[in-house]
């Protein structure tokens, strides 16, 4: 089915200038980008967006990461896009991601891991909501 899933490019893919390869990556799969910005978070923003994450141990560091640097926040749509997004990501932990995933080619560690996609059809909602307003989002 036709679905929607929230992608960030992380501080450290910014950082190396990967965000055209990518996005490249999302558009040669199938997946289509319907909204798009690039964003400096806030603690307050991060915190907010990681909240299921509060208490665990390595929450303050994910939030100090977050908001190191711009990150770039893209709205994918497209069949199974929720999947595929994870399929491309590749493991959480680079050093346990497939070859050929973003994570494999572009992260170093599990905190700077280049991206983040959302885990389930209710993350998804939640996490393009919690970034667009829907007259940001251009379906095509
Ligand atoms: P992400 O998919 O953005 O969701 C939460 C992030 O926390 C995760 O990617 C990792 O970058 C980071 N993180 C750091 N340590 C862990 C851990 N032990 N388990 C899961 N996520 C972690």
């Amino acid at each position: 089915a036709t679905e929607r899933t929230l992608s960030i490019i992380k501080p450290d893919a910014v950082a190396k200038n990967a965000i055209g390869e990518i996005i490249s990556r999302f558009e040669k799969a199938g997946l289509k980008v319907i909204a798009a910005k690039m964003l400096q978070l806030s603690e307050e923003q991060a915190g907010g967006f990681y909240a299921e994450h509060k208490e665990r141990p390595f929450f303050k560091d994910l939030v100090g990461f977050m908001t190191s640097g711009p990150v770039v926040v893209q709205v994918l749509e497209g069949d199974d896009a929720i999947a595929k997004n994870r399929d491309l990501m590749g493991a959480t932990n680079p050093k346990e991601a497939a070859p050929g995933t973003i994570r494999a080619d572009f992260a170093e560690t599990i905190d700077a891991n280049a991206v983040h996609g959302s885990d389930s059809p209710a993350s998804a909602e939640r996490e393009v909501a919690y970034f667009f307003n829907s007259d940001e989002i251009c379906p095509r």
